[in-house]
């Protein structure tokens, strides 16, 4: 029986490489500790060199292995190393790879000392080099260094199993057939059977076929085939109903097990949309790079579940891109788990390079295609390099790979050309139309040239048109939330499209040529710490108002952050039917979603447009006071109304004839309905309505200053012990006298720690905007976490727990 051990703690570094480090000596003198993933330099947040992690390194790692093993294959597989490597066991050279994005495994069995020490030495290139992929030219992305996934170790029989292939062949029949391709490693010919067990989600078993197959030697793959399955729940984003397929393989005395996950559903992109078992969906989400502050790429499982729930969770999204290349396997898993589709690409930024670098990248693809063929999120392989030129022969290639390798799934391969030779079996386009103007997507035949519609979907738009950090002033991040609802409404509202991915889902790093000169390109809709733009809100206020209630203002609150000043108008984020302001104790209006402006939207956003107190016209008859509603509404979306102009001033003046009252009074009221100068601190409260009901209460407003900070913790249980260390995010926010966030608060904290933690990042950094996070892992040992945060402006405290490993799921 198969063996597998993970290998990731306690490996030895040392940033530099010589020729004598891969002699078999147990010398690590000049090593330092490390667990992995690992990242090879810790950077700053930012305003570094790119090229501080771009070097070769060394890894070593002593180890035992086990006199039993003996007469094994012994596997070493590591899931990821930028950007390529080379792997000694004892001094004798074993094997290597290229490319920083897929997994690979090393055959040790003929170096491995059985019941002894040996010494692993690993060679790691995070060099840029022109013959790997995305590398050759300049990149939108950094890359960072090291071994920066897990890694395993591997004792295999003679004859094992090394991995199964799943496929449904129609998952909408009623009663449905599953293949399970087993690929089993021989080392000579011999007879075997196999068993492959079928369980629902609750663990029920529910189909079951053994066949015997006489294996030849070497590799080779055997299908099995469960029918006549019944009462399969499909999967889907509401419903991801994950069954488990388990392979049971016996030849003489060799036994061994593979297990793999799979979900029934049926996936297909059409010139109509995107139809997932069958019933159209439209496909909404953000592209994801896997890049974090400090620690680069390498984060281990939770961190990297993380991304997916925000995007899935927290934000409502139905779809991700990995762009621009594989991703974690932590991500994939959660996005299986929790039902959010994916389209998966080869690693390039729009450089297509030599004959041999086309070779690589098409391993890459294969790579790829193998480690994530049973996920049932990913429903597009992305087989072009990510903005690349048409290139008919090497396109021509990856295409017929994907489709040779996984006949079930279509392709797709971002362009931002138009009219660009369609090779794949969905026309993937980055739309960047929209610079804030009316225009928010290209018509499908302008992108594609092509006389007939085609599958169609924008996968990506924003970014780099309105980069937006999330402590810009008020007005740019409200344009960045209207710029991601003006491109969901069109994504919604299109019939031709199957959806919009924008750019991107957080601030990530770049290299000198592009980004904001300080390493970073602001085109998150979260920041690099996942801490919310207002654009992230545009999306989470489009969830079902039954799952969860959603209203953000989008606004600081304060008569003097706008342009030309004035608090009105400001949008609210909200899936609420409307929201209603008070302003210092008195009710102003109901303020409803702007239907007429993203009339595709579930949940457009609410405009609260003026602050004008309903008592100052409740004596007016119906129809002024609706004359006078719609009068305020036009002026305001005009602009502030400072400055009355004649044509006001004689409407007002009549009003103000009729009904008795002053009419500079009344003037002055209108002026002030603005939140603009001269009137007192204006103090709000917003009270969402839905169904009839008030369902949520914020207070904001001018009167406030700085309360105190708080610290939040994503988890507060970690596990010590469990495949490789565990971390987790805590966030810092200085609030104010109502709880909410201080958004101009920049300030230094102190993080300690007490406990078997340890920092990822400094221990001191700024809130910027009010608010900053850091990471903490844990280091092998159990017990209480203390932590505490203090600044300026407080201190404040939280403690979490690290337990012993649970198994995992
Ligand atoms: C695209 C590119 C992305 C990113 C984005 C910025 O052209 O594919 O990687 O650079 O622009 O908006």
């Amino acid at each position: 029986m198969k063996e597998r051990i993970p290998f990731n703690d306690s490996w030895l570094y040392k940033p530099s490489f010589t020729s004598a480090d891969p002699c078999g000596t147990t010398d690590t003198a000049e090593y330092s500790r490390v667990d992995l993933p690992h990242t090879n330099k810790i950077l700053p947040y930012n305003c570094f060199d790119e090229a501080e992690c771009q070097f070769i390194s060394s890894y070593k790692k002593l180890f035992r292995v086990s006199k039993n093993w003996e007469g094994k294959t012994v596997l070493l597989e590591f899931e990821g190393v930028m950007a390529a490597c080379d792997v000694w066991c004892n001094g004798i050279h074993v094997g290597g790879h290229e490319g920083g994005f897929t997994p690979f495994q090393v055959d040790l069995t003929a170096a491995v000392r059985f019941g002894e020490e040996n010494v692993l030495t690993v060679k790691v290139d995070s060099t840029e080099r022109k013959d790997i992929p995305p590398f050759g030219n300049v990149v939108d992305y950094l890359t960072y260094g090291g071994i920066y996934r897990e890694v395993w170790l591997t004792a295999a029989d003679p004859v094992f199993l090394s991995r199964i292939f799943l496929d449904c062949p129609d998952p909408l029949e009623e009663e449905k057939t599953l293949h399970c391709s087993c690929e089993i490693t021989a080392r000579q010919t011999c007879e075997s059977t196999v068993t492959v067990t079928l369980f629902s989600p609750q663990g029920e078993k529910i189909g079951e076929q053994t066949e015997t197959l006489s294996l030849g030697q070497g590799c080779g793959k055997y299908r099995i085939t469960l029918s006549h399955l019944q009462k399969i729940a499909l999967w889907d984003p509401d419903h991801p109903n994950l069954y488990t397929a388990e392979a049971e393989m016996r030849a003489g005395d060799n036994r061994d097990i593979c297990t793999e996950r799979f979900g029934f559903r049926s996936a297909r992109f059409t010139p109509e949309g995107f139809f997932l078992n069958g019933k159209r969906v439209k496909l909404i989400g953000l592209n994801r790079h896997q890049s974090w502050p400090y620690a680069g790429y390498a984060m281990p499982r939770r961190v990297q579940r993380k991304d997916a729930q925000l995007l899935k969770e927290e934000l409502g999204c139905n779809m991700v891109r990995t762009s621009h290349y594989p991703q974690s396997r932590h991500f994939l898993d959660a996005c299986d788990e929790m039902g959010l589709l994916v389209m998966e690409e080869i690693p390039g930024w729009q450089h297509i390079g030599e004959e041999a670098w086309k070779e690589r990248s098409l391993k890459e693809l294969e790579e790829m295609i193998v480690r994530d063929y049973n996920r049932p999120s990913i429903v597009l392989w992305g087989v072009r390099i990510n903005e690349s030129q048409d290139d008919h022969g090497f396109y021509t290639r990856t295409n017929a790979l994907a489709h040779s390798l996984d006949p079930g799934r279509q392709t797709g391969g971002t362009r931002y050309i138009q009219r660009s030779e369609l090779l794949e079996d969905v026309y993937t386009y980055n739309d960047f139309t929209h610079d804030g103007g009316e225009e928010v997507f290209r018509p499908q035949q302008e992108t594609t040239g092509l006389e007939s519609p085609v599958p169609l979907l924008v996968t990506e738009s924003n970014g780099h048109m309105y980069p937006t950090k999330r402590f810009d002033q008020e007005q740019r991040l409200t344009e960045h939330a209207l710029r991601h609802l003006r491109v969901i409404n069109e994504s919604l509202g299109r019939e031709d499209l199957a959806g919009g991915i924008s750019w991107c889902a957080f601030d990530y790093h770049t290299h000198s040529s592009f980004g904001s000169g300080d390493k970073i390109c602001y085109h998150g809709v979260f920041d690099m710490f996942r801490n919310p733009k207002y654009a992230a809100y545009a999306y989470a206020s489009q969830k079902n108002p039954a799952m969860q209630i959603v209203m953000e203002p989008v606004t600081a609150a304060s008569r003097g952050e706008k342009d030309g000043g004035g608090m009105v108008p400001f949008y609210i984020m909200t899936n609420c039917d409307f929201v209603r302001v008070y302003k210092n104790g008195k009710q102003v209006a109901d303020f409803y979603p702007q239907k007429e402006d993203f009339p595709y939207l579930p949940h457009p956003p609410v405009m609260v447009i003026h602050l004008m107190e309903a008592d100052v016209i409740s004596g007016f008859s119906g129809e002024d006071r609706q004359q006078f509603q719609e009068y305020l509404d036009k002026r305001m979306r005009e602009g502030t109304l400072t400055g009355l102009r004649q044509e006001d001033l004689e409407y007002l003046a009549k009003l103000a004839h009729k009904y008795g009252l002053d009419v500079k009074g009344l003037v002055t009221t209108v002026i002030k309905s603005a939140g603009g100068w001269g009137d007192i601190a204006n103090n709000l409260v917003l009270e969402g309505f839905w169904d009839g009901r008030a369902v949520c209460r914020r207070e904001i407003g001018e009167g406030k200053y700085a309360a105190g900070i708080t610290a939040k913790p994503d988890d507060t249980v970690l596990y010590a012990g469990g495949e490789t260390y565990d971390a987790t995010r805590i966030t810092v926010e200085a609030i104010d006298n109502r709880g909410n966030l201080m958004p101009f608060i920049q300030e230094c904290v102190e993080v300690k720690l007490e406990g078997p933690v340890s920092l990822i990042g400094p221990a001191r950094f700024p809130l910027t905007g009010g608010i900053s996070s850091f990471w903490i892992r844990t280091a092998g040992e159990t017990g209480s976490v203390r932590i505490s945060v203090e600044g300026m402006t407080g201190r404040t405290e939280c403690a979490l727990e690290v337990e012993l490993a649970v198994p995992l799921t």
